[in-house]
């Protein structure tokens, strides 16, 4: 039963991206396919007119756009569009937030909203490369000798920590001494897509603990 008590038995999915959103399609087929118990019942990015958007509603899902420009004047902008980003997902009553691509650090006023709940996709080890571009820094490792293998980590975000905090699961993806960055970015991104909605179901399922659910 969906924490939300409404009457649809499926949990309650917002997304949030930033770009091309092929995660959220991911979700999304397995939604579809039934085999993810859940309903994505919003999908919110900080930017316009990216792909992710023109997926949800291909889906004929919500897809809302809150762009951080009108908050630039205020003092404590960014704590003032992460409070307004809240009301906007909580209208929603989802039972997890999964940042599917969301290229924007949250806060408190978001967090403290959701504990135990918000679900992040890191396209790299846990500890590894935290930030943007970690395809392409690992890639880079990996020609200088550093390293032979990066991954993909799917953790909750219980605090302002960049790509940190309880890892629910992550696997190892190899790098083959003649890829591409392109054909690394691939490999990676093949992971996610199958990675992310598993975590997911056993998260709706039950079969990972969370600590901090409340
Ligand atoms: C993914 O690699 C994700 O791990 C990273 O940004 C990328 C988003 O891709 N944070 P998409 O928007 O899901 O296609």
């Amino acid at each position: 039963m969906s924490a939300s008590g409404l009457s649809d038995p499926r949990a309650r999915l917002v997304v949030l991206i930033s770009g091309s959103g092929s995660n959220l399609q991911a979700i999304l087929d397995a939604c579809a396919a039934g085999v993810l118990p859940a309903q994505v019942v919003a999908v919110v990015s900080n930017k316009e007119g990216v792909l992710g958007l023109a997926r949800a509603r291909a889906a004929g899902v919500p897809a809302l756009v809150l762009p951080p420009a009108g908050f630039k004047a205020q003092a404590g902008d960014r704590c003032a569009y992460d409070a307004a980003l809240a009301n906007l997902v909580a209208d929603f009553a989802p039972d997890w937030v999964v940042l599917a691509g969301w290229m924007r650090l949250l806060t408190m006023p978001f967090l403290g909203r959701f504990p135990g709940r918000v679900v992040n996709l890191h396209p790299a080890q846990p500890g590894a490369f935290p930030g943007v571009h970690a395809i392409e820094r690992a890639y880079r490792a990996c020609q200088a000798g550093e390293i032979s293998e990066t991954g993909v980590m799917v953790h909750l975000v219980p605090d302002e920590g960049v790509d940190d905090g309880p890892v629910l699961a992550w696997e190892r993806v190899p790098i083959q001494p003649d890829d591409t960055l392109d054909d690394l970015v691939a490999r990676v991104h093949a992971v996610e897509h199958r990675l992310l909605p598993e975590v997911l179901r056993w998260l709706i399922a039950g079969e990972i603990q969370v600590p901090l659910a409340g």
